[in-house]
């Protein structure tokens, strides 16, 4: 990646991962990734704004050696997990002078995963500085922005927020003013489903927080940097609210193509009424596109045959995976066939206890579905409809 001066003595100088195709061994990145670092240059000290994943260690010292760094007296640590901080071991030991800045819960954090010495640490609280001459770097601690330690870092002279996670997104640039907002809009709510949507009110508190700031610039440490700040935290606001869309997203697997009817049914018929419905067949679905749209939708209808005595697995993994990333979703339901009997629709409800959503009565049928299950799937329609009317996001049919 190039080293850019994104504002008066402040470079980006982290690496990119185009190539990069999984995150956690969970996450699918389509647009691979980046992992920001930013050197902040005042009068008389240096500070290096969080490291790389070891992966790219090489190209975070090549791009040190490249803006000319020859000395740094803080690297700051805004978040332990090691696509940020897994280059620090090797950071410390080349400018052993410099003294790592964290919280406490991110001492104990880089202690454990990096083996970092404590008498190396500098512990700061909630609005600390430290003035590197001219710049001061004010630190917000953010907790469950993605973990409990993840702090924010803020330059006030210059406005920029150095936010990690935080406005991220997993797409691989970091520079400015080369991608469209819509790009970037999306990528960052893809981003937000899979990283921070578990964690939707400790967000939301967050976000106000760094809200009274006066910002010009957010330079996460995944994707390009923010130069209009409103849009990215509007963005937020809006997914963070407990506002939902008038959306039903259906998850959905059929083996013999009867699970497959009546979710094509119920897709027809909840258009006809006005509704937006998103189909993912679980097959050969992107989970992190799942996840997108589980950030607004109101209802989720889980679509799935019986094997042997339960759901198919891939509903099981859907199920677990939306109970895990927990939406705002305000209504959910089953539909699906089944042979000569199970519990299907009894494990899938045991599998979504942080969700908060009514159930709604689910349509399961034996065998292949005959023109009386058609009527009952249009009644969920409706029903679907109806809640939807109650809350006030689909106008009267
Ligand atoms: Fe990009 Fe939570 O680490």
């Amino acid at each position: 990646m190039v080293v850019q001066e994104i504002a008066p003595g402040i470079f980006s100088v982290g690496a990119l991962d185009h190539d990069r195709r999984l995150f956690d061994s969970l996450i699918p990145l389509p647009q691979g990734t980046s992992y920001n670092a930013y050197l902040v240059r005042g009068k008389t000290k240096t500070a290096l704004i969080d490291t790389v994943d070891p992966a790219k260690e090489l190209e975070l010292v090549t791009n040190l050696v490249k803006a000319k760094v020859d000395t740094v007296d803080y690297i700051i640590i805004n978040h332990a997990e090691q696509d940020h901080s897994g280059t620090l071991p090797m950071i410390a030991e080349i400018f052993p002078g410099a003294k790592i800045v964290v919280n406490d819960k991110c001492l104990d954090q880089v202690k454990h995963l990096l083996d970092i010495e404590e008498e190396r640490c500098m512990v700061i609280k909630d609005r600390d500085t430290i003035d590197l001459g001219g710049k001061t770097l004010e630190f917000i601690l953010t907790p469950w922005v993605h973990w409990p330690e993840t702090m924010v870092t803020f330059a006030r002279e210059d406005r920029v927020l150095f936010s990690c996670d935080f406005f991220g997104s997993h797409y691989s640039e970091s520079t400015l003013r080369v991608v469209e907002w819509g790009e970037i809009y999306r990528a960052s709510k893809r981003y937000y489903a899979e990283i921070m949507m578990p964690f939707r009110s400790s967000v939301r508190e967050n976000l106000e927080k760094v809200g009274t700031l006066d910002i010009r610039m957010i330079a996460p440490s995944h994707g390009p940097i923010h130069t209009e700040p409103r849009l990215i935290m509007d963005a937020y606001r809006d997914w963070t609210s407990d506002t939902v869309k008038n959306e039903v997203v259906i998850p959905y697997v059929s083996m013999h193509g009867s699970t497959e009817k009546m979710v094509n049914h119920l897709t027809d018929a909840l258009r006809e009424r006005g509704i937006r419905v998103l189909p993912f067949n679980l097959v050969v679905t992107d989970i992190g596109d799942l996840a997108m749209a589980l950030v607004d939708a109101a209802t989720i209808v889980v679509g799935t045959p019986t094997v042997i005595f339960g759901p198919h697995p891939q509903a099981v993994y859907a199920a677990y995976l939306a109970n895990l990333l927990r939406p705002k979703t305000r209504f959910i339901t089953v539909i699906g066939s089944y042979g000569w009997g199970g519990k299907t629709v009894e494990t899938l409800k045991g599998m979504l206890p942080r969700m908060q959503a009514e159930l709604l009565e689910p349509v399961y049928i034996k065998g292949a579905p005959g023109a009386q299950d058609m009527r009952s799937i249009e009644v969920l329609a409706d029903r679907i409809a109806a809640k939807h009317r109650e809350i006030g996001i689909l106008g009267k049919g």
